[in-house]
């Protein structure tokens, strides 16, 4: 199981000032964070970042979410990365989030959800290289 997964704190959950406890809890749950970085993306890095959903009827409104105000993205490694993250999240929709996942703490609808997480190993490595070089990355100490 691979040992890499990249999250994202979305625009709604730093506007409410929750980067850090979010971060926290990742960190809690054994991530070690391998870079951090706080952007506003463009509207054509969140079109890009979210190609897959292009045809979906939500894709407009989540690019609009996505950049109305700065996100904090972040590199993380532990042990079986990309399940463990989904877990800690919870369920898209945050009224189907199991208590006590970030979702169901610090989201507030289906599309205001918090945070993002890779859904599989490929989109991990994918993701991580849209938003870190290389050389940025930093392994677990
Ligand atoms: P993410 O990619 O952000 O980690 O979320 P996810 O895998 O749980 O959900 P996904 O299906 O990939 O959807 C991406 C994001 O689009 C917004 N969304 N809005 N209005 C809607 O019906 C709807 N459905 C999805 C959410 O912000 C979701 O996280
Ligand atoms: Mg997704």
């Amino acid at each position: 199981m691979a040992r890499h997964t990249l999250t994202i704190v979305k625009p709604d959950a730093v506007a409410a000032g929750n980067t850090g406890a979010i971060l926290a809890r990742i960190e809690k749950e054994g991530f070690s964070i391998r870079a951090v970085r706080k952007l506003r993306l463009t509207e054509a890095q969140a079109q890009a970042f979210y190609a897959v959903h292009a045809e979906r009827p939500f894709y407009g409104d989540l690019v609009a979410f996505m950049t109305r105000g700065p996100v904090v993205a972040a590199a993380l490694e532990r042990d079986n990365a990309v399940r463990h993250l989904r877990d800690v999240m919870g369920a898209t929709d945050v009224s189907k989030a199991e208590p006590g996942t970030l979702r169901a703490e610090f989201g507030t609808s289906i599309e205001e959800n918090a945070v993002h997480g890779s859904d599989s190993d490929e989109n991990a490595a994918i993701e991580t290289a849209f938003f870190f070089s290389q050389t940025e990355l930093i392994g677990a100490v």
